[in-house]
């Protein structure tokens, strides 16, 4: 099989390609990878002589016909991801997320090539926090940031593209993942690594946001179940049961380094920051069997603390800028 795989310099595109070259050696895999500030070739590197690497624009339409003609399954990860940097300046997010995701879907659909598209839980907004209910493939679609809303517009071209011209997709929402080679601007790297650096982890507004953990392996397990048994033209949510809220996520990791769980600060909130995420991934188990292997929080916390104080040449070039653009926006209100 050729596969393509889209931003897969990224967190959970490298992760992705290294669990498909290790796994499936009967899959050749090609990634296309623009080395925005979030890709980094050193994530490549355990596989750099078992993949081919594209350096370019999934907006580049030449580009993306040329390559999705050669391929028979294209997995696309390739984003802006960060809610923080779409708040500061969105015009990438709409150019990756809505033009990027455009530009695959036309060469897609005159290749006819299978096509999985990598989505995240913010599209239906947030929940209250002493809501029972989870989000489930029929929750309306209600995003809250310009991250956020580009993501719903890729979906949305999917199943548009699907309906209207068969294109071959199928569609996954996945809640927050934590796990090796993410970059140090999201929360639990960020936070993992002011520890190692003796700073104060810093919690926006009043640390009681709840995200709904899971590691970046069960993702894309979940993901090649879905491209494997999935129905066309449907949306599987991955989950794994691990919400939590920030505090706690904060607590757990100044413990596993040893250090007084009351050792943070609370910073200025962010804007229109989302209040809780909760998967039901009920279709995604019962329909096509799967199940995820990390079901403890803690011990995946430790794992990943132990990886980034093993591999601080990955994470060390990029803590100072990503620090950097944080203090001209964060103040600590609450010592
Ligand atoms: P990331 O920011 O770590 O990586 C994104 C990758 O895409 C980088 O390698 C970057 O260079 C590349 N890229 C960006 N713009 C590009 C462009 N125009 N052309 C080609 N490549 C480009 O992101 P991530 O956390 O690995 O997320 C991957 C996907 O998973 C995204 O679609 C995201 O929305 C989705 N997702 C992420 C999470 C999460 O917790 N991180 C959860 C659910 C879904
Ligand atoms: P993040 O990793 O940015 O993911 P998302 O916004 O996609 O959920 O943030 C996870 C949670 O952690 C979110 O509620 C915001 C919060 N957060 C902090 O409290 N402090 C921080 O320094 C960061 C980066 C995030």
């Amino acid at each position: 099989m050729r596969l393509l795989v889209t931003g897969g310099a990224g967190f959970i595109g490298a992760n992705f390609v290294h669990r498909t070259v290790e796994d499936r050696p009967d899959v050749r895999v090609t990634v296309l990878d623009k080395l925005t500030y979030a890709g980094n070739r050193a994530s490549l590197q355990p596989v750099a002589d078992r993949i081919e690497f594209v350096h370019g624009d999934v907006a580049d339409a030449g580009l993306v016909d040329r390559l999705v003609a050669d391929s028979d399954l294209v997995v696309h990860f390739a984003a802006e991801s960060h809610n923080d940097n779409s708040l500061r300046d969105p015009s990438p997010f709409v150019h990756t997320n809505v033009v990027g995701t455009f530009t695959l879907l036309e060469a897609v659909r005159r290749h006819g090539v299978r096509y999985h598209h990598i989505s995240t839980d913010e599209v239906y907004g947030d929940l209250e926090l002493d809501d029972p209910a989870k989000f489930t493939e029929s929750t309306p679609y209600n995003p809250s940031s310009p991250y956020s809303s580009t993501k719903a517009g890729s979906d949305l071209l999917v199943r548009a593209w699907v309906r209207s011209f068969g294109v071959a997709a199928t569609l996954s929402n996945c809640s927050n993942n934590y796990g090796p080679y993410q970059h140090v601007e999201k929360f639990v790297p960020r936070q993992i690594t002011n520890v190692l650096d003796g700073v104060r982890p810093r919690l926006y507004g009043t640390g009681r946001n709840v995200r709904d953990w899971i590691h970046v392996d069960d993702h894309n397990s979940a993901v090649w179940t879905i491209i494997e048994k999935g129905e066309i033209g449907r949306t599987y949510l991955i989950g794994a049961d691990g919400e939590t809220d920030n505090r706690t996520v904060v607590e757990t990791v100044l413990e596993l380094c040893g250090r007084d769980p009351g050792e943070f600060d609370f910073v200025t909130d962010r804007p229109g920051h989302d209040l809780r995420y909760a998967i039901d991934s009920s279709r995604l188990r019962t329909e096509l069997g799967w199940e995820p292997r990390y079901r403890d929080l803690r011990s995946g916390l430790a794992a990943t603390v132990e990886w980034y104080r093993s591999n601080e040449d990955w994470w060390r070039p990029q803590k100072d800028a990503t620090e950097r653009a944080y203090a001209r926006t964060e103040t600590i209100v609450r010592p």
